[in-house]
């Protein structure tokens, strides 16, 4: 097994590092565009592997695609991060060009590589991986979702004084602070239904406090973060080489699902070998199906950008 990482900031650099503690690959390989960035992440998470008891080799490239060659899943990480009071859809002038370059460059060496999308607006960059290359649709995975459902959970947990592995709790429509649907009447701590637990105004600060998650960390951090999406990146790598078919939200290409089309935007998903596999339908609410509607649209208008870049 074969795995490619590009972009060796903060988040992909993360990412690795998880693929690697994990062992999900015999052979690892971190690219970046600056110069021996790559290379020195790499030999100092090889420098971990007899503490952290891993057999995975990790190797480092300065923007040489040949030494990607044969990966089985990539994930792409490139592009800028944002800045405090920057939203993701500000990104996208410098990434769209960074993200089409990469997946081309990737493909020429992996021809049959699941690609996962990282890069900001992601649901735009996984839109835009997916036209650009017009590889099969199962293929391209954005994880905006896995990241935000992940937050959800945390911020439950604290209002719920509980173990955020007992709650189930996802975020679908897009990964933008305006357009990510934290489903909070679907939500369980252990299939008891959160809401039960919670007042309205609870409700209300946990679903807005999840939808600006990233942007509080960008303040704080003064950069955006990367533990928990360079997790989030990882487990949607090990769903894949494990073959666990986990189900997770992630942005995938809809033709008719949620009475959306020619799109990529978050539902749940399993995701095993073939990448996402299955989308699962999801009884919304009049209510949550508008939000989802609006969540698509503001998410096509920046899809509209592209034509413009
Ligand atoms: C975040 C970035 C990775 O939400 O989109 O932290």
């Amino acid at each position: 097994m074969k795995i490619t990482v590009v972009g060796a900031g903060a988040v992909g650099a993360t990412c690795a590092d998880n693929i690697a503690r994990a062992q999900l690959a015999d052979d690892l390989v971190l690219l970046d565009i600056k110069e021996g960035l790559a290379e020195g992440k790499a030999q100092d998470m090889m420098q971990t592997a007899t503490l952290l008891g891993f057999d995975t080799r990790i190797t480092g490239s300065t923007n040489d695609y040949a030494k990607t060659a044969g990966s089985n899943v990539v994930v792409i990480t490139s592009g800028i991060p944002r800045k405090p009071g920057m939203t993701r859809e500000e990104l996208i002038g410098t990434n769209a060009g960074i993200v089409k370059g990469v997946t081309q460059n990737i493909l020429q060496y992996s021809p049959d590589a699941i690609i996962i999308v990282i890069s900001n607006p992601m649901d735009t960059m996984t839109y835009l991986a997916l036209t650009s290359t017009g590889l099969p649709k199962n293929r391209i995975i954005g994880m905006g979702g896995t990241l935000d459902s992940a937050r959800f959970k945390y911020q439950l947990s604290q209002h719920l004084a509980c173990s955020p592995a007992d709650l189930n709790a996802i975020v679908i429509g897009g990964h933008g602070d305006t357009t990510m649907i934290p489903l909070i009447s679907k939500a369980t701590w252990n299939s008891i239904p959160v809401t039960q637990f919670l007042s309205a105004a609870q409700q209300e600060q946990i679903v807005s406090d999840t939808m600006v998650g990233g942007a509080t960390l960008t303040k704080l951090l003064g950069t955006s973060a990367w533990y928990a999406p360079g997790a989030a990146g990882a487990a949607l790598v090990e769903s894949i080489v494990r073959d666990e078919k986990k189900l997770f939200t992630c942005c995938v290409s809809l033709n008719g699902e949620y009475g959306q089309s020619d799109i990529c935007l978050g539902v749940p998903v399993v995701i095993g070998k073939n990448g996402w596999e299955k989308i699962l339908p999801l009884e919304l609410s009049e209510t949550e199906q508008a939000m989802f509607n609006k969540s698509a649209e503001a998410v096509r208008s920046m899809n509209e950008v592209l034509k413009t870049l």
